[in-house]
């Protein structure tokens, strides 16, 4: 995207809703009004809806389409990441690994209108059609434990949950660790991978990537059955993107105060449920008891007197019993 295109949506985005004047775009940027006119021109050619009356100026109209500049114009964080922004890509957790390998420290949100070859947790695919979902990482640098990449993953989910009911209107629920839902089926996955930093200067690398369906009508027959879409929501998928993003990067920054916790065990879909847990390639039969502080499953095993604080693994409701 050109400069002027850019720096053109960004205004517009910034004053949505209202007309902004062609003389006053131009004297912004500092360029003709003939420039803005083109860069408007080439704006409705990537299909955003640009009204222009004479004498007022240009106004954009509300439009589903993932741009660097409308998710810039939604986030409040004082320390918003470098967005990029991908039509189609294999997966925004590859890119971003790929990114962090080359050396790239900044906050990075990486976002993607589809994904080829979208990754879900243990090994599987993420179902992620074009224009339908939201699928984004977010590369994040942190001289913080690796071991602390399920504080952040459990961060993730609460904020994912906070937004979707924000932006629909209803209630979300989390699934330990990290998976959201609604109704009875999963809406919302999140794959999180650390990576150690190379330079030896402590850093060391987190990506947190989410995948939500929003308006995914049809899944693959295997999945027909578990996963649903959240439905139209009150905004655009970057207005999404960009409450998710604020709010995430809230609570990294402020890990003591674990505002997130209260709101996950609000949300838990497990408490009280008898489950069967399969973790380390083990399968384990107990009651889940709550969730602890640092995002870890409070599992009681059949049979025993005293819970387990599980880290990592795949839980099930058994609902026959
Ligand atoms: C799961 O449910 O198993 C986790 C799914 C995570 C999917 C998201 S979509 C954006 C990001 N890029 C990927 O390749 N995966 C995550």
């Amino acid at each position: 995207m050109s400069s002027v295109k850019d720096s053109v949506l960004t205004r517009l985005s910034e004053n949505k809703d209202k007309f902004t004047s062609g003389q006053t775009l131009a004297n912004e940027l500092s360029v003709t009004r003939c420039a803005i006119w083109k860069a408007v021109c080439g704006l409705r050619k990537d299909g955003y809806v640009i009204e222009s009356v004479s004498n007022k100026g240009y106004k954009l109209h509300e439009s589903d389409i993932l741009s660097e500049a409308e998710i810039k114009s939604h986030l409040k964080t004082s320390i918003p990441p470098k967005i990029i922004v991908f039509d189609s890509i294999d997966s925004t957790n590859s890119k971003a690994k790929e990114y962090a390998a080359n050396g790239h420290k900044e906050t990075t949100l990486i976002i993607a209108n589809s994904q080829t070859n979208g990754k879900g947790r243990m090994g599987r695919t993420f179902y992620s059609p074009k224009d339908t979902g939201l699928y984004m990482s977010l590369l994040y640098t942190t001289s913080q434990p690796l071991e602390n990449a399920v504080s952040v993953t459990t961060a993730a989910s609460v904020a994912v949950a906070l937004a979707i009911e924000e932006m629909t209107g209803s209630p979300a629920q989390i699934k330990w660790v990290n998976d959201v839902y609604m109704d009875g089926k999963k809406v919302c996955g999140i794959l999180t991978e650390a990576m150690l930093g190379l330079d030896g200067d402590g850093e060391n690398i987190i990506i947190v990537g989410i995948g939500i369906n929003i308006t995914t009508k049809t899944f693959p027959e295997e999945l027909a059955d578990k996963a649903a879409s959240t439905g139209t929501l009150s905004g655009s998928r970057c207005m999404l993107a960009a409450k998710i993003i604020d709010r995430l990067i809230y609570f990294i920054e402020n890990p003591s105060e674990k505002t997130h916790m209260g709101e996950y065990r609000k949300r838990s879909l497990l408490d009280g449920k008898k489950v069967r847990l399969i973790c380390a390639g083990n399968e384990f039969f107990g009651t889940a008891m709550g969730i602890s502080d640092d995002g870890g499953l409070i599992f009681l095993p059949d049979g025993e007197e005293n819970c387990k604080v599980i880290r990592s693994g795949e839980v099930s409701v058994r609902f026959n019993n």
